[in-house]
């Protein structure tokens, strides 16, 4: 059984997944606009990398009969003055989403919901790699700076990748 304080923070933590794949979308929509095919499809990648994190913790409370509560999301940011921008706010989304997670395993901790421990352990890692690769297209993005022709280079590479993780 989880503990009614546990619950509350992994629906809130579902929220905060399914947040972050709805802002990937939007920063998806606005590569589009500006035919950056290959950032696009590394954010839409990265959304569906955020809905499958609320699916795990989904699952993760059915299996224990707790309480699901599926709550509004609210919307994104819309709009972005560059690609650096689009980008900070995804890196910053992420180490929002570090802090948030961090937390509930202190949470779990205190309440010694060895389970959610555990469950919270995988979050902590993915977050270095959520974290990690945010950062390096954000840095690789700010090398190519005002350069066009870099920007369309780099652009090609984030459209080879290939799997969800
Ligand atoms: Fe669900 Fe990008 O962390």
């Amino acid at each position: 059984m989880i503990p009614d304080s546990v619950q509350k923070a992994l629906n809130d933590q579902i929220n905060n997944e399914l947040y972050s794949a709805y802002m990937y979308l939007s920063i998806a929509i606005y590569f589009d606009v500006y035919a950056l095919t290959g950032f696009s499809k590394w954010m839409q990648q990265q959304a569906q990398e955020e809905l499958l994190h609320a699916r795990r913790l989904l699952e993760f409370m059915a299996d224990q009969d707790a309480s699901i509560e599926l709550r509004e999301i609210k919307a994104p940011q819309a709009s972005f003055n560059s690609a650096i921008e689009a980008l900070e706010v995804a890196l910053q989304a992420e180490q929002d989403n570090t802090e948030q997670i961090n937390d509930l395993y202190e949470l779990a901790v205190k309440h010694q919901d060895h389970a959610t421990e555990v469950m919270m352990q995988w979050f902590i890692q993915e977050q270095v790699e959520e974290e990690r690769s945010a950062r390096t297209v954000l840095d690789r993005a700010k090398l190519a700076g005002d350069d066009k022709a870099a920007l369309l280079v780099l652009d090609g590479e984030m459209a080879k990748r290939d799997q969800v993780a």
